[in-house]
């Protein structure tokens, strides 16, 4: 079959699927189209009319106060006085960082509600606190720990997390806590004594319902607080789906205040400001509120608080005092509206379908401090392969072999560097993952060696949906093994339709599909069943659709009452259904070799957990600048929720962009953590080598840029999977003080390097401003152009032509480059280093370089290069120099290993103990050195252009000193000293 026969069947079957490509708004739900969410939000309204009146009937039983023999762990019985014969059961546990967690669910329920979300979420379970000592009053029960308190009132029940005596978070302050107990299904009630209607299908307790109550209507003295009707409890349709809810109702809702903070920050993935717009009180900017439920969303609003493909329930609330996060580790569909009482505080209202009440609260104070905490929790972002960072070229479809060969031959003619080829959906036969389409791709194996043979890999797409077909061993290895969900009676495989048909998808809380889908992904023959022996280790994957998106299904996804492992519904785990996919699929691809090596996956969809397992990117955007922008603040937000290695797709997914926008989106990509260029199969072709000039040479020069700061990339990589802050880091981030920075997400920097960079996302843009946040100089990275910032902060306008991004360094960096064009960034290994040195007003500067092989695991046992550069001024001379970090800090030099010893020749190092530093550039100075020398050593080569001190007052061009070739190492300590 030819290419475009491939093509020509993608499309027929697109058009046979007409509500595929039309999907839109009305295909999701509206708060107001959920049962639960409608009665969450009522609780809320009705609590606002009764304003002081209102009171949670929710309250701790103080006679079942119990406190564990260490002190740290407090239990209780809650009640609620409108089902005084229901019992919940509180439960609060102090960590050693002085995270609280607060846990509720119903005891002796006639169900159980689900459980395990933080299961899947934490690293570990937590280590409860020593120290703590609680103490039990006539009203409440408080323990005090550091700064800290934490304190559970009676009645009703509030819990506060207190600093200072001030309070930070307090959950049921607004008395909208609402456990939904399980209950039996009752017979409609009538009003005559006529035949009694017959029960309802899937009606649980036969034995109710045959004892049908023949009275009129009752008054509900519980209606105040739950309404006074049944809405949506056994059953609920939306569009042409039903929901059986076997379960009936057991919505959970909660309202989380933040009395002291004004901003709040995260619960991705929504396409709107970093700074949470409101969703209630006074003229919200949405009127909805903002939604987690995993979903593949055709055409999304590039401003909106509808669901997307992940969600990951974190906040932080921010003030100039400090922040506080809470992360609730629940995995069903969740709303969150946002209102701010004062400009100073902040409400919030959660309301989920199903789960228990499993908050953390984290008490910060610093942002520093959350990702700490968080990360302490859900582990931090993985170190991902080392050419994973540069650049990925992607379109739906490279549509054969041929194609692939011809598109990397293209970027060598015009020296592009790239990194990896990707293939979609269309190498594979009928959509039957890993299967080649042997017409098109007759010769896999060759076409990724003949890739690998200029250093480069290829990733290729594997989506959850399994073909529903014997002569697909995938599936039918799946289908023997019974590992695929299961449709509501529990029993068979649910099927759907996705791109490959009718499908079925494999459910991966069952713990026996874990080895099976490692297995497939060996490239060697295995006895025990079907391994992709047509693949090589230079293939990573792809993982696309696992919301799961399901095209004839309710929100394009799986019914609700789908049956999973245990026999748990599709509704309690929706949310975490996509990160156990690419989970898996990372293990898979880690242990395809022994020793294993660093994965790369890519995923769509994901939850609280997933930046320990890959990347994800934003989905299908837009080629709009609109789209453009939005793109920034989403991937700043999944930043701050740990999911530090995040893209959109450059170009835009749909659409055909100009020219001018193309090159702006390339600026955009490259100060993203995961750069790809990605396309629809509608769309022209437009690969940087097939545009016109000026715009190829401009993409040319971004592509470069990028590889030139793939050192800078990857140290910042290495201190995010150690502490967690994330990579791109918000002004909040940066300077919690300073509120002028607060609402900003259109610039931001990169790990702790100092580049601070505004990407252009408007047409035409001739010159931008950029906020500068201290009384420190800025350079210009291009120009060495000296701005001066202001100590309540300053904007400045700066010329922003297509051929320009601004990008500037903050004074009192030590930026290393590698600035010599490569193919692909594996080649640059043995590459020299430019050093360039941003004084600061005092004349110092810092900064650090980490590298290691990029590939294996070795780095956790040693083998890597951490240097710290710092620049001094004193008198007359500028000493540079640089440490050995691995031998000052080894403890926190990798993730999860505290290196008990370092040695600076270990294996690593000793590869690249040759390779030097060609230049260092010192901008800043304040007069031409009369004598440049490395310590004990000759006098150096270099050139002193005048200009503009960082200790002066005037802007302009910085001085700038190059000092050529200074015949230094890379792992070695020497010093540069700079006699002024
Ligand atoms: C949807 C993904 O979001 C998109 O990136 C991909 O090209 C298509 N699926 C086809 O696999």
């Amino acid at each position: 079959m030819q290419p475009w026969a491939t093509l020509v069947g993608v499309i027929t079957l697109l058009l046979a699927a007409p509500d595929v490509l039309a999907v839109k708004s009305h295909d999701f739900k509206t708060c107001s189209q959920a049962g639960f969410c409608r009665r969450g939000r009522a609780l809320s309204a009705r609590a606002a009319e009764a304003g002081t009146k209102w009171k949670s009937p929710y309250s701790v039983d103080s006679s079942s106060i119990s406190i564990s023999s260490n002190n740290a762990v407090f239990t209780a019985s809650v009640k609620s006085s409108i089902y005084p014969e229901i019992h919940f059961g509180l439960e609060l546990r102090v960590h050693e960082d002085g995270v609280v967690r607060v846990r509720m669910d119903e005891v002796n329920g006639l169900r159980k509600r689900y459980d395990e979300a933080a299961s899947w979420a934490l690293i570990a379970e937590p280590k409860i606190s020593q120290d703590i000592t609680w103490t039990t009053g006539k009203k409440d029960i408080r323990a005090k720990y550091g700064n800290n308190e934490v304190v559970v009132a009676f009645e009703p029940l509030t819990v506060s997390l207190l600093r200072g005596g001030k309070p930070q978070v307090v959950l049921n302050g607004r008395g909208l806590l609402h456990m939904e107990h399980f209950r039996s299904k009752k017979v409609e009630e009538t009003k005559t004594e006529e035949a009694a209607p017959q029960a309802e299908e899937g009606v649980e307790d036969q034995v109710a319902a045959d004892q049908i109550v023949l009275k009129t209507e009752e008054i509900n003295p519980a209606a105040w607080f739950v309404g006074d009707k049944e809405d949506d409890w056994w059953e609920e349709r939306f569009s042409t789906w039903t929901d059986s809810k076997p379960k009936g109702p057991e919505s959970l809702s909660i309202d989380i205040s933040f009395p002291s903070h004004g901003t709040i920050y995260g619960i991705p993935q929504h396409a709107t400001k970093l700074a949470l717009p409101t969703t209630a009180g006074d003229s919200p900017f949405f009127t909805d509120p903002y939604r987690l439920y995993n979903a593949d969303v055709f055409e999304y609003l590039a401003s909106s608080p509808m669901s997307l493909y992940g969600s990951i329930p974190i906040l932080h609330a921010h003030s100039t005092d400090s922040t506080v996060g809470i992360f609730h580790a629940v995995g069903s569909e969740t709303w969150i509206d946002v209102s701010h009482a004062s400009e100073k505080s902040t409400e919030t209202h959660w309301i989920s379908e199903s789960g228990i009440l499993d908050l953390f609260l984290m008490p910060g104070p610093t942002p520093a401090d959350i990702f700490a905490q968080y990360s302490a929790l859900t582990g931090t972002p993985v170190l991902p392969p080392h050419w994973s960072l540069g650049y990925h070229q992607c379109r739906w479809n490279y549509v054969s072999t041929d194609d692939v060969r011809t598109v990397q031959r293209r970027f060598d003619e015009e020296d592009m560097p790239v990194d990896v080829f990707w293939l979609d959906i269309e190498y594979a036969d009928e959509h039957k993952y890993f299967m080649w389409d042997d017409k098109n791709f007759p010769d896999p194996v060759e076409m990724t060696n003949d890739v690998a043979a200029n250093a480069r890999k290829m990733v290729v797409i594997v989506d959850p949906h399994l073909k529903r077909t014997s002569n697909y061993p995938a599936y039918q290895e799946a289908s023997d093994r019974k590992l695929l969900v299961m449709p509501a009676s529990g029993e068979g495989e649910f099927e759907g339709w996705c791109w490959s048909g009718s499908s079925s998808w494999i459910d991966f809380f069952n713990p026996n599909a874990w080895d099976w889908w490692k297995s497939l992904f060996k490239t060697t023959a295995l006895k025990s069943g079907w391994s992709w022996t047509l693949s090589t280790t230079d293939i990573h994957i792809w993982n696309d659709m696992n919301e799961p998106s399901v095209f004839n299904g309710p929100e394009i996804s799986m019914p609700r009452d789908n049956v999973h492992h245990g026999g748990w519904e599709h509704r309690d785990i929706h949310n975490i259904n996509g990160m156990l996919f690419s989970n898996l699929t990372s293990k898979a691809v880690q242990e395809r070799t022994d020793p294993p090596q660093r994965p790369f996956v890519l995923t769509r969809s994901f939850f609280a957990g997933s930046q320990r397992f890959g990347a994800m990117w934003t989905g299908d955007n837009l080629g709009t600048w609109e789209h453009m922008a939005v793109g920034i603040s989403m991937v700043l937000s999944n930043g701050i929720a740990g999911m530090s290695f995040a893209g959109s797709d450059v170009g835009g997914f749909f659409g055909n962009p100009e020219p001018d926008m193309l090159v702006r989106w390339y600026q955009v990509g490259i100060f993203n953590p995961f750069f790809r260029a990605h396309a629809h199969i509608d769309t022209k072709r437009r690969e940087p080598f097939l545009l016109e000039q000026p715009y190829k040479g401009i993409i040319k020069d971004i592509l470069r840029l990028r590889y030139t700061m793939l050192p800078i990339w990857y140290t910042a990589f290495r201190e995010t999977s150690v502490t967690g802050v994330p990579v791109l880091r918000p002004h909040y981030v940066m300077f919690p003080k300073d509120p002028k920075g607060f609402a900003l997400d259109d610039q931001y920097f990169i790990g702790n390097s100092g580049l601070l960079v505004k990407p252009i996302t408007s047409k035409g843009t001739i010159e931008t401003t950029v906020y500068l946040p201290e009384d420190e100089v800025y350079y210009d990275y291009f120009s060495h152009h000296v701005y001066r910032g202001a100590a309540k902060g300053k904007d400045i306008t700066v010329k922003a032509e297509l051929d320009q991004v601004p990008v500037f360094v903050r004074g009192g960096s030590i930026v290393p480059t590698r600035e010599r064009p490569r193919r692909s960034s594996p080649l640059m290994k043995l590459d020299p280093f430019t050093l360039r040195v941003s004084l600061s007003k005092a004349g110092s500067a810092r900064g650090d370089l980490y590298l290691d092989d990029g590939v294996t695991y070795s780095h956790e046992k040693g083998q890597f290069v951490w240097r710290e550069f710092t620049a001094q001024t004193a008198k007359k001379t500028v000493r540079i120099t640089t440490r050995d970090l691995g031998v000052e800090k080894k403890a926190e030099a990798v993730d999860g290993v505290a290196l008990a010893s370092y040695n600076p020749s270990n294996v690593f190092a000793e590869t690249i103990k040759e390779v030097r530093v060609e230049k260092i550039v010192v901008e800043g100075l304040s007069g031409k050195p009369s004598s440049v020398k490395t310590e004990g050593g000759e006098e150096l080569v270099w050139e002193f252009a005048a200009g503009v001190a960082a200790n002066g007052k005037g802007e302009g061009v910085a001085s700038v000193l190059t000092i050529k070739d200074p015949r230094v190492l890379i792992v070695k300590d020497w010093a540069v000293i700079i006699q002024l």
